[in-house]
């Protein structure tokens, strides 16, 4: 095997997708504690504690503590190097976690073992099935009162529709909570409480029949344990890596983040049967990301990470071959050749400079204006990455500024963070109108305080008429021509300058739908 070949075989890059509150941020920790990535966990986010994350950026991510951009962390782990995309948890930034979700190759699912399957994690699982992307699932808080295991995973098979096959069992939980036993391994390793900072020395326990599990957790909680076991074996499914690897299987890992428990567990599970840095489609057929040759596409563009570099940086997933310092690439979308030569790891949220990244890594490309969501470098060729959606917009407003004098500044403001997919924004063909169009609310204010901190203006929201928004095409040129002319009062150009319809009401939007046959209406734009 070449280097190259090596290098991309040891990487796994996923995500965590999570209901708020399940415990997200707390694995962040855990996982980044067992990757020396941090010192002791506990410094991603705390959001009462008044700690703050590395990676939280905007001083209103701190006041409302919730982590609103995505970030990147690579770490080690066993031989493996591990890319950790981080999701914004709120739902209004959806947008952004789906797209994140493009550039991963499978996914954690985090459930709070208390609630089970929640509203958020059901939306998200969505998403990863439009991919199919391998899910692996871990059961957290199992040191509170959670509900029946086997419950939970008939939830999960029946609401989220895969198979679960369980490759630890719980003993007990909340204040009973013994630790859980490997399937897989057969050992059953003990849980001690208050440990959850440090990597714990855990006492292990092989083999099910062994007397001194019941010595351990006590007679009667151990023979309760191997019935029920014999239960869960019975009916519940056996891993299989080639299910798994198509998303029709999630192997199932029981813990508690919070006291660092089963953590390890699952990342060994990753590491293990988690897919190596899978290739992607282009508009003239695939890219395998054993390639030689370096390609890959942009999936976010962040303004500001860091209030002490006051730069946009665009992230970059590796498709194939990879990434030198100093290296050509071609920018396909402006078709120019552009050299790169201090591209961005981030360990941790540090920020450091790059010589060398691989297929299934994420590099941070310093953007000057150039750069959008969705664009590809290649290493000379034409193509585009395809699958990397714009989501229409479902809130609207209309923009306008207390200083009359900055309509440039507001312009060139809004078009950048529209590029950057943290809002989009719409021009009316029939007059001077900025139209904000947002998937959640949040949105909104995160756009009026950052026009106001990176461009120094000072913008306030109208009410304006406009219930939804579709992108527009034709095939037929001539027909595009003729809609464009006589719905010219509905019509507006978005960051891209791509033709969308901006519909007063559902029923206008239907009714010009059934009007013109010929166009076809989106609800999300391909980049
Ligand atoms: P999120 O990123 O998915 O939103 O969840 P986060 O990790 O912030 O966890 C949400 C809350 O659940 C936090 O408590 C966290 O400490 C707690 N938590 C996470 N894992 C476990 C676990 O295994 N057991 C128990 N008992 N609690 C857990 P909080 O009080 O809301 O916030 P904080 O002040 O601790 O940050």
């Amino acid at each position: 095997m070449s280097t190259v070949q090596q290098e991309i075989s040891r990487r796994r890059t996923f995500a965590i997708i999570s209901h708020p509150d399940a415990g997200k941020t707390t694995i962040t920790e855990k996982v980044l504690l067992y990757g020396n990535a941090l010192q002791t966990a506990g410094t991603v986010k705390g959001k009462k504690s008044g700690q703050h994350a590395k990676s939280d950026w905007m001083e209103m991510e701190k006041e409302r503590g919730i982590s609103v951009t995505t970030s990147v962390m690579q770490f080690p782990y066993a031989d493996n190097l591990v890319n950790l995309l981080d999701t914004p948890g709120h739902e209004d930034f959806s947008e952004d976690t789906y797209r994140t979700l493009t550039a991963v190759d499978s996914c954690l699912m985090v459930i709070d073992a208390a609630k089970g399957v929640e509203d958020r994690t059901r939306k998200l699982m969505e998403v990863t099935r439009l991919r199919d992307t391998p899910i692996i699932t871990f059961m957290n808080k199992l040191d509170r009162d959670i509900r029946d295991p086997m419950e939970l995973l008939d939830e999960v098979e029946t609401e989220l529709n895969i198979a679960c096959a369980p490759v630890t069992w719980p003993i007990g939980c909340g204040k009973q909570f013994k630790g859980v036993y490997h399937i897989h391994r057969d050992e059953t390793i003990l849980y001690q409480s208050g440990q959850g900072h440090t990597i714990q020395d855990v006492r292990i326990i092989k083999g099910l029949d062994n007397p001194e599990l019941d010595e351990a957790v006590g007679n009667g909680l151990a023979a309760e344990f191997r019935d029920e076991l014999e239960l869960v074996m019975g009916a519940s499914n056996e891993f299989d890596q080639e299910l798994f690897l198509a998303g029709e299987i999630t192997p199932v890992f029981f813990g508690t983040a919070l006291g660092n428990f089963g953590v390890d567990h699952m990342l060994d599970g990753l590491v293990a049967w988690a897919p190596e840095p899978q290739g992607r489609e282009t508009d003239s057929g695939a890219v395998e990301a054993t390639d030689p040759k370096f390609s890959g596409f942009v999936f976010k563009i962040q303004a500001n990470m860091d209030p002490k570099h006051r730069d946009r940086i665009a992230f970059c997933r590796i498709v194939s071959g990879k990434y030198e310092k100093g290296m050509k690439m071609r920018h396909t979308r402006i078709g120019k050749d552009v050299r790169i030569s201090d591209a961005l790891t981030f360990l941790a949220g540090d920020r450091a400079l790059l010589e060398e990244a691989y297929a299934g890594d994420i590099i941070g490309l310093h953007n000057h204006g150039s750069i959008r969501i969705g664009d590809t470098f290649s290493s000379g060729e034409d193509y585009r990455f395809t699958g990397i959606p714009n989501f229409a917009p479902e809130l609207f407003k209309r923009i306008r500024l207390k200083d009359p004098l900055k309509q440039k500044q507001l312009q060139k403001g809004l078009i950048q963070l529209s590029e950057e997919g943290a809002v989009q924004v719409f021009r009316p063909l029939i007059n001077n109108d900025l139209i904000v169009g947002a998937v959640g609310v949040l949105q909104f204010d995160v756009v009026v305080a950052r026009l106001k901190a990176e461009y120094n203006v000072d913008a306030i929201y109208e009410h304006v008429s406009v219930a939804t928004a579709r992108w527009v095409y034709s095939k037929d040129a001539k027909k595009l021509d003729e809609f464009q002319r006589k719905a010219e009062q509905n019509l507006a150009l978005d960051g891209g300058d791509n033709l969308t319809y901006i519909a007063p009401t559902m029923v206008n939007l239907q009714l010009a739908q059934e009007r013109y046959p010929d166009i076809e209406f989106t609800t999300t734009r391909e980049h």
